[in-house]
């Protein structure tokens, strides 16, 4: 392979899963095409760079791989935020380095204070030609709205919407499956699927994912006014609910609440969704009650040390003594 060659080969870079769960490692693999041998691969986060609108990033190497690692895949373990990963290899003496990858995504539903993406209206699934506005929120003033269009499309709010501070505004939204986030200069919102359809009836459902033990609404919605007879809502292709009205609620959620949720109604169908569900406990803050449990524990260790200490050493210690005697000495200064 010449060097021009390789210049212009672009690897892919494939990161599973999409969707971060707690306590889950990210395994990255990084491919270049027809040409697997003698590579050494390089691994990047991506930070968003906001001077470009239309969308770029800068690449940070990624610890232990600035001398390549021989392995085409690389490992990611506790990551909890959505994130941006490029690859590309080299090989040969002196290096001659292939394109970047594509950037490729991490995505968590967890929202977070100092990034996070809300959706008006709140559900995954529109009507096709609905507008819809995506705003993001936190420790930033100015902010970039991406997507992924599914399987990999990646494209930035200019490039389908208009942006109005730190608000993207959709004016119709495409039959589409897609990802969509915020991005400050160095931090990335929570993703939200958002799915636009054809349809006539549409499952309404959260972008967030619920909370254990919250309550959830789910409804079904007509593209316009219709006749109703009984509406039936689906999970993973069971019927849960058959009653005259269009919404269901889910008094206290439960983590066998998750899954693909549709409705029915005269004859009709909704595409089916996934309602994502949050342990109580996820992310870090499980580490909460097992840091302080541990917390407890060192001061219980050093509390029995410190009186088999002083017990040992009531009668000998100098040190107790001249502590004792200095008390004293302040104590006939006054
Ligand atoms: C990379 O290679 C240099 C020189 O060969 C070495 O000093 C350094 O420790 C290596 N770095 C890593 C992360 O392996
Ligand atoms: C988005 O959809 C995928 C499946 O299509 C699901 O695994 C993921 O949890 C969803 N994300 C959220 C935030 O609901
Ligand atoms: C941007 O938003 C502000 C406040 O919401 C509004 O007054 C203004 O008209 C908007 N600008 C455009 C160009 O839509
Ligand atoms: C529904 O299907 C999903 C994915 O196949 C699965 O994770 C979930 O546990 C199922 N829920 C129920 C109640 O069967």
């Amino acid at each position: 392979v010449s060097k021009t060659l390789c210049l212009t080969l672009k690897p892919v870079l494939r990161v599973s899963p999409r969707w971060l769960s707690p306590g889950s490692s990210v395994t990255l693999s990084c491919e270049v095409e027809h040409e697997s041998a003698g590579w050494s691969f390089y691994w990047y986060k991506a930070v968003p760079d906001l001077s470009h609108k239309s969308g770029s990033y800068s690449y940070e190497l990624l610890p232990a791989s600035s001398n390549g690692t021989a392995d085409n895949s690389y490992i990611i373990h506790g990551q909890t935020h959505t994130a941006g990963y490029v690859c590309r290899a080299g090989r040969g003496e002196p290096h001659v380095y292939t394109l970047y990858s594509q950037p490729h995504f991490v995505w968590s539903g967890d929202l977070h204070p100092s990034a996070s993406l809300s959706v008006s209206p709140d559900r995954v699934q529109h009507f096709t030609s609905d507008s819809v506005s995506l705003t993001c929120e936190g420790n930033s003033a100015e902010w970039r709205v991406g997507s992924f269009l599914l399987p990999d499309l990646l494209s930035f709010c200019s490039d389908w919407g208009t942006m109005n501070g730190s608000t993207c505004h959709v004016q119709k939204i495409q039959s589409s499956n897609a990802v969509f986030w915020c991005e400050s200069g160095s931090a990335f919102s929570n993703a939200v699927n958002i799915t636009g359809h054809d349809d006539d009836l549409i499952l309404l459902s959260p972008v967030h994912p619920v909370t254990e033990g919250h309550s959830v609404t789910l409804g079904c919605k007509w593209r316009t006014e219709n006749l109703r007879s009984k509406v039936f809502f689906y999970q993973n292709y069971t019927l849960i609910q058959s009653e005259s009205r269009v919404e269901m609620i889910i008094p206290a959620v439960s983590k066998s609440h998750e899954g693909f949720y549709k409705c029915q109604s005269s004859g009709k169908e909704s595409p089916q969704s996934w309602l994502a569900v949050t342990s109580s406990l996820s992310g870090s803050s499980y580490l909460v009650p097992l840091v302080s449990g541990l917390a407890c524990l060192i001061v219980l260790i050093i509390l029995l040390l410190l009186m088999m200490f002083f017990k040992k050493s009531k009668s000998k210690s100098p040190f107790s003594f001249s502590c004792l005697q200095s008390i004293h000495q302040l104590n006939s200064l006054h």
